[in-house]
């Protein structure tokens, strides 16, 4: 039987239990909100890191789910404190949720370490929060438990089924070219979000929230769970009574992690054709583990995973009919020996015993190995002389035509030089043209989700719906087309994608992994010469931390500094305790 720990031995006991000045000051103060000394004294403390706030429409049932979370937490003897972390609401924050990826990943780190946490709870879901919330976690290492948003429900729009931004995408291409009204548009902003919940095609959100489930982060079948169903108010009951057990269990993150369980949440994602989002974001997991997850990697892994999931950008049903199906647990259940099922999870038992009874209810939705969606390479790491650190592109996402493709580049500084001359009638380029896209990596910008460069409207009209597409950016999980995305290194920090020019014939063989500029060595070397540094965007504050710090694509895009094994990467679980802090004297 595994030893549990004493009341005395739980962390919180250093901010409660002892007889002296200090704790004198915490009780106090827990008095001061409301609370008996028998509610809290001797209970694990369980921080909750809610990324709810009044501008993420994805986490809107956040407020409450928290108290279902608590519920579970009073239910199991456990003292519940609800600790307000980032929001990072995906369509609101600019330049882009991804520059603030690292300081939410950050805060909840040392929320954590600050504050007297025996476990922890993190609510996330709207895309950045899961791999931020998980690294903070991770790098601290007590006890946590993933509660996922879950997806919200299908679009709708006079009777047609919406997803979230594939049909924005989608629709506003067909705006852009004429075939449908500007009432049309606004009739779809109407039903696109209809629910509470994360988007619910395979974006970045039920990727990452799949991805955790599938490293040991969540209750079985939760990731799965549309928000405003009933069983997920349940599970949130129950995420909140397991983590209490956890405590006195010590399960910590650094129990579930391991190459295995990396493995088996890149094999998740490329199973679901998951956003391309997701490789940068599980290198950073894995990486804060202390796990070397590559790019390499993730290609060997897509060479023999099939995509199960038919669920749109790359398939055509949503996270709702995913759910109904049998959702994540009857997909990693038909994975077979694809996935490890010894590796441990929060509930105690290992992914192969959560797995057991697993049945798939709509094979056209989870489709059988015998009938996958794609036989395997949802995901390609493309290499060759504009890409020596890497690149990725979504194949299955792509016209087919254009996996092996040649073409003239016409070239784009920076978002806003695309902006201005994108629909230029006057534009030289043409459906064979190669759109390349400088300055939208890491360190430029924060790596926007501007990959998925827009056609030019003159093209649009003449049917044109893809072309292949290149930068440094990410792209939205809901998006498609040939683009080839996180070329590393990046432009700004002078990587081969800066000596680009317009004419210049690029070369892109998906089946052989190949990214080129057919420009000499010499010309190239000359070009390099004659580079200029571009001015810094951020002058001071966290702009300027995260310019100086951030690491390549190719790296997960974390702090170097928050690596483990880096210079202040102490992973000690009581760090801080020392400084828990003398009462407030004013
Ligand atoms: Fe929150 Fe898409 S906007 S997940």
């Amino acid at each position: 039987m595994t030893k549990r720990k004493t009341p005395e031995e739980l962390r919180s006991h250093r901010w409660y239990g002892a007889n002296d000045l200090r704790s004198f000051g915490h009780r106090s103060r827990t008095a001061q909100m409301g609370y008996n000394r028998d509610e809290y004294a001797g209970k694990p403390v369980i921080a909750i890191l809610n990324t709810w706030s009044e501008i993420n429409a994805c986490h809107t049932h956040f407020r409450q789910r928290v108290e279902e979370v608590k519920r579970g937490i009073w239910q199991a003897g456990g003292f519940p404190v609800e600790l307000p972390v980032q929001t990072l609401s995906e369509p609101f924050q600019k330049p882009t949720t991804m520059l603030y990826r690292n300081f939410l990943a950050m805060e909840a780190e040392e929320t954590l370490r600050s504050y007297p946490a025996d476990g922890v709870v993190l609510m996330g879901g709207c895309d950045k929060t899961t791999p931020a919330l998980l690294m903070g976690a991770i790098s601290m290492d007590l006890p946590a438990i993933f509660l996922p948003a879950g997806p919200m429900l299908r679009g709708n729009w006079n009777g047609v089924t919406l997803g979230s931004g594939s049909d924005s995408w989608k629709y506003w291409a067909e705006l852009r070219a004429g075939t449908i009204t500007p009432e049309d548009w606004q009739g779809i902003e109407g039903g696109i979000a209809r629910s509470p919940g994360h988007c619910m095609t395979m974006g970045t959100a039920s990727t990452m929230t799949s991805a955790a489930e599938a490293l040991g982060f969540t209750l079985p079948g939760f990731a799965s769970i549309p928000a405003p169903d009933s069983r997920h108010a349940q599970m949130a009951v129950h995420t909140g009574m397991r983590i209490v057990e956890m405590v006195w269990e010590d399960l910590k993150p650094s129990d579930l992690l391991t190459a295995g369980s990396v493995d088996n949440a890149v094999t998740t994602c490329l199973a679901l054709s998951g956003s391309t989002n997701a490789v940068v974001h599980m290198i950073a997991v894995a990486r804060r583990a202390g796990i070397e997850l590559t790019l390499d990697r993730f290609d060997e892994i897509a060479r023999c995973t099939p995509v199960l999931a038919n669920i749109r950008p790359t398939g055509a049903y949503l996270m709702e009919d995913f759910f109904y199906a049998g959702g994540l647990r009857a997909l990693l259940a038909e994975l077979g020996e694809l996935i490890d099922r010894s590796q441990k999870t929060v509930n105690g038992r290992t992914l192969g015993e959560n797995l057991e009874g697993a049945r798939i209810f709509n094979d056209d939705v989870i489709r059988r190995r015998t009938a996958a969606l794609l036989p395997d390479s949802s995901l390609a790491v493309l290499r060759g002389n504009l890409a020596p650190d890497g690149a990725v592109i979504k194949p299955g996402a792509a016209e087919a035509r254009l996996l092996v493709h040649t073409g003239r580049a016409v070239v784009f500084s920076d978002y806003n030089d695309m902006a201005a001359r994108i629909d230029d009638e006057a534009l030289d380029i043409d459906e064979n043209s190669v759109i390349v896209l400088q300055h939208a990596g890491p360190v430029a910008t924060g790596m926007p989700e501007w990959g998925q460069l827009p056609i030019p409207r003159k093209l649009l009209q003449k049917g044109v719906r893809d072309m292949v597409r290149i930068s440094d950016a990410r792209m939205s999980g809901t998006s498609y087309g040939a683009c080839v995305l996180h070329v590393a290194p990046e432009s700004f920090v002078g990587g081969p994608l800066a000596l680009v020019q317009s004419g210049d014939l690029i070369e892109l063989d998906v089946p052989q992994r190949k990214l080129n500029m057919l420009v000499s060595d010499e010309e190239l070397a000359r070009r390099k010469a004659a580079w200029i540094k571009p001015v810094p965007r951020f002058a001071r504050g966290y702009g300027a931390l995260h310019q100086a710090h951030v690491m390549q694509a190719d790296r997960g895009c974390d702090f170097d500094f928050l690596q483990r094994g880096g210079a202040q990467a102490s992973v000690d679980g009581v760090a801080g305790e020392g400084q828990a802090g003398e009462p407030e004297i004013h």
